[in-house]
């Protein structure tokens, strides 16, 4: 059983290296999603339990790929955008490029949408299972160059550790 009060803050673990860092969080998600089988309430735990970990975050949450969109799911931040079509924005090239999409600064990136003016730059992960793309696992900074190779890494291996528990269809 996930103990709720163990979440330590972000902050109080910056000493410790970026890998180290998404080591404990891919644990505390593992545990935090174990033994639940509705997608909808573990991707809503995995978005506010990233939300809460991370620093510098404005926005971490979900879309899930619907036909030829992208279907706004669970998140923490302000309202956004409900439907990117694949192919468009940071979201839509991650789904049909399958890869991660580092953005330091989302002014400089063509077609970027612009769901909270407070987002400077951007991380958008696949999440697959094989070939398939179930949607994407996106994180916004207020801070300009917030994520680096680091955090790709670690949030590829948090998108390995939550896709198991979305039921497939995500
Ligand atoms: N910026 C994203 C849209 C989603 S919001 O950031 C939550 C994009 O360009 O696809």
């Amino acid at each position: 059983m996930h103990d709720l009060e163990r979440a330590t803050p972000w902050t109080e673990r910056r000493s410790v290296s970026k890998a180290a860092l998404y080591d404990e969080l891919a644990g505390e998600l593992d545990g935090l999603l174990a033994g639940e089988p509705d997608p909808v309430a573990n991707a809503a735990n995995a978005a506010a339990a990233i939300y809460h970990a991370l620093p510098d975050l404005n926005w971490a949450g979900f879309y899930f790929l619907r036909g030829e969109a992208l279907v706004l799911g669970p998140f923490q931040g302000r309202p956004a955008c409900v439907r990117i079509p694949a192919g468009k924005g940071v979201c839509g090239t991650a789904v049909v490029q399958r890869r991660s999409v580092l953005v330091p600064d989302v002014e400089a990136f063509p077609g970027h949408i612009a769901c909270d003016t407070a987002s400077r730059s951007e991380l958008v992960v696949p999440l697959l299972v094989g070939d398939v793309v179930l949607g994407v696992l996106d994180l916004d900074s207020p801070v300009l160059g917030r994520f680096d190779e680091a955090d790709q890494a670690g949030c590829e291996r948090l998108a390995g550790v939550i896709v198991p528990h979305l039921g497939g269809a995500g």
